[in-house]
Formats: structure tokens, C-alpha cells, sequence
């Protein structure tokens, strides 16, 4: 039979729903403890998920001290990302810590220590990497469909009106959106266009005065091989949410969300009608809907490959390097707006 990595969970707040889920459908996962400071949190999907046999844990060091336990999954709140994964990392364990890896620099950066030290894996949770039609546009772009990249853009449009945390914590002055929230955005710009040089940004705050931080965030970027970019964070939008991308190559335009994905390509036509119009072959622009699937929030693609990676001893996908770095270009974001001036990234933790 299949090897499963005993999985422990601390965090069982509202995202935790979807990790449960995720990790009861893994074939090579085995849920076997929780924790979660406040025993009512603790015990809320016991009986949606049948959970009751398993250990539940209101200090997380207990669960931690555990021998049979080889992952733990860290769902606390974005401030809560640095203490749990040190600690699950040095009491032994391999860590899949929610995105956005921190909220600073200094926390980051403990957490990586902590990952050399301990000699364990460390993955951040930056689920994009698991949304089909996100990968399927990636895929699309390195088969070279639409030619040498010149720009990109995303955005990360979402409501948080009604959503400010279990504690508020998303209504805090360090819980800035575009790190808590554009961080998936600048992710996939990550993913297509490398890391970024330099960041420009300006923001605003007109939708959620009552919040402490700005809710509308433009930030310009320069990309490795003088590709350009845009990401556009927004939390007071009055829209449904969206990770709307758009891919202009020099051959082509990929126009993406998490459930589909258009291709805008030069087509040569010898129609009667374009040619009465434009004269032979004339050149016109044609849109492709590419087929692709709907996954938002894919934590059993995620948590399997977290799983897989254990049990293979592989690299995890999103290394704990990987989500400092995003972590770093929404901080360099989020300081731009607020200076006014660019910043030049200096990746020194890498
Ligand atoms: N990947 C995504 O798209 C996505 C979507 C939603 C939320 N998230 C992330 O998931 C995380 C959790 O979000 P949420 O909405 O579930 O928050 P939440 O407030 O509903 O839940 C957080 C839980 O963590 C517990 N907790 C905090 N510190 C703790 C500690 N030291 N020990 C034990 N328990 C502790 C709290 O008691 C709470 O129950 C956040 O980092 C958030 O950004 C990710």
C-alpha cells in the first residue's frame, strides 16, 4: 500500500475548511491531530468532517512533541505565520505554511534559519500554483504560443468588507492588503516574468475608510530580460472577486482568470470579404478560447504534491525561498506607495 505522511494541522479558523477538505481527499496524506488556540475553533468541523477521533490540541506544542507526526500544516492567521512553523520545524517536522509566508522581512527570515537548521522542508501555501488554468497559461507561454514576453499584468480584485478575520487581524496596520491578498497576484507575475528588479507604487484608500490600511494599490515593475509589469490590488471593489491576467507576447496575448483563459494570435485570412476590405491575406487578430479547468483554492493538489515531496524527498514546489521572495516584492510594494519612491530589490536572504 501507498506510504501516507501523518499530517497535523494548527489553525482551524475559516481557511481551514478548505485545508481539511484538501487533506482528507489526499491519497497520501493522513489527517491525525489539531490545534488551535481556542477550543471552539478547535472542535468546529469535527462533526462536518467526522473528525472526533482524531487528537485535538489547544497548545500546538503538545501536537509538536509527537514522534508519528511528519507534516504539519500551519492555517493561523497571517501575523501567526513565524512562531508555529519555527517551532514545528525544529521539533522536527516538514511545514506547509499558509500564504503570505509573513508579514515581515525579519519573520521570513527566521523561518528560512529555521529551515536550514532543523535540516527539514519548508513550503509555502501560495495556491496559484495549483489553479489549472494559471499552470495551462504558464505552459502555454514556455511552448512559446505567443512569442517573447513584453508585459504583464494581474490583479487581485476582492471584496473584504465582510471578511476581516476571526480577530479582525485582516483589519490591521501590518496586515497590508497587497501582501495578505496581491501576494497571489505578484506570485503568478513571479512565475511568468521572473523576479522583480525594480518597484513603483502608488495607493489609495477610498472604499474601506474605517480599515487602517490603503485598499487600492498599483504597483509598476521591471522584470529580468526589460520585461514590464502592473499588478492592481484592490479590497473595497465592489465586483466579484478575480485574478484577472493578461500575457502580451510578440507573437500573441494570453487574457486568464482561475476558470479560463483566452489566446490572441495574428491570423491570415484570404477571405473574400477581408480581402475587399483590406486587400490580400489581410492580417487580422483572432481570439482562441483555450479549454482549461476551474480549481480556485486546489489545497488537495497542493497538500498532495507537500506530501509527495516528504515521501520522495524532492524539493517542494514553493520552497520557503520562493515565498520570502513573493513576501519581499509585496513588502517592496507596500514601501514604494508609502516613500514614493522606487525600490531596487536586493534579494540578500536568497
Ligand atoms: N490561500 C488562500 O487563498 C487563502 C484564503 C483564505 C485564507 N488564507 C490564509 O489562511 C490563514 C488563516 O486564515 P483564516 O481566514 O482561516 O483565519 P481565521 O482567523 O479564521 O483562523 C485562524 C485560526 O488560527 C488560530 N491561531 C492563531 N494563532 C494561533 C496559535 N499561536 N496557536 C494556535 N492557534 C492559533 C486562531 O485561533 C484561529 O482559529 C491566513 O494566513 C490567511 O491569509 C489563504
Amino acid at each position: 500500500m501507498a506510504r501516507k505522511v501523518r499530517l497535523g494541522m494548527i489553525g482551524i479558523g475559516a481557511f481551514a475548511n478548505t485545508h481539511l477538505k484538501g487533506a482528507l481527499q489526499c491519497e497520501n496524506a493522513e489527517l491525525v491531530a489539531l490545534a488551535d488556540a481556542d477550543e471552539t475553533r478547535l472542535h468546529q468541523y469535527d462533526d462536518k468532517y467526522h473528525l472526533g477521533h482524531l487528537d485535538h490540541y489547544t497548545n500546538y506544542h503538545d501536537m509538536l512533541a509527537r514522534d508519528d507526526i511528519e507534516g504539519v500544516i500551519v492555517v493561523t492567521n497571517d501575523q501567526s505565520h513565524r512562531q508555529p512553523t519555527v517551532d514545528a520545524l525544529m521539533a522536527g517536522k516538514h511545514v506547509l505554511c499558509e500564504k503570505p509566508m509573513a508579514l515581515s522581512m525579519d519573520d521570513c527570515r527566521a523561518m528560512i534559519e529555521a529551515e536550514k537548521k532543523s535540516g527539514k522542508k519548508l513550503m509555502v501555501g501560495q495556491i496559484g500554483r495549483y489553479t489549472t488554468s494559471f499552470n495551462d497559461a504558464i505552459r502555454l507561454i514556455e511552448d512559446g504560443e505567443i512569442g517573447e514576453i513584453f508585459f504583464v499584468e494581474s490583479e487581485y480584485a476582492h471584496d473584504y468588507s465582510q471578511i476581516p478575520g476571526s480577530t479582525g487581524w485582516r483589519k490591521t496596520p501590518e496586515r497590508h492588503a497587497i501582501i495578505g491578498g496581491g501576494c497571489h497576484a505578484v506570485d503568478l507575475l513571479r512565475r511568468i516574468a521572473g523576479n522583480p528588479t525594480e518597484i513603483s507604487a502608488f495607493a489609495n484608500h477610498k472604499v474601506l475608510t474605517d480599515w487602517p490600511v490603503d485598499d487600492c494599490t498599483v504597483a509598476i515593475m521591471k522584470f529580468p530580460n526589460n520585461v514590464i509589469g502592473k499588478v492592481f490590488c484592490s479590497i473595497g471593489c465592489k465586483r466579484s472577486y478575480t485574478m484577472r491576467t493578461c500575457v502580451y507576447g510578440t507573437k500573441g496575448t494570453l487574457i486568464f482568470n482561475s476558470s479560463s483563459i483566452e489566446m490572441y494570435k495574428d491570423h491570415f485570412t484570404d477571405s473574400p470579404l477581408y480581402d475587399k476590405l483590406y486587400g490580400n491575406k489581410a492580417q487580422h487578430t483572432v481570439k482562441i478560447p483555450v479549454p482549461t479547468g476551474h480549481n480556485d483554492h486546489n489545497t488537495k493538489g497542493e497538500i498532495g504534491d507537500f506530501c509527495d515531496s516528504i515521501i520522495n524527498d524532492t524539493s517542494f514546489p514553493c520552497t520557503g525561498i520562493e515565498g520570502a521572495v513573493t513576501a519581499y516584492a509585496c513588502m517592496a510594494i507596500v514601501e514604494s506607495a508609502r516613500t514614493g519612491e522606487k525600490v531596487i530589490m536586493n534579494y540578500d536572504f536568497m
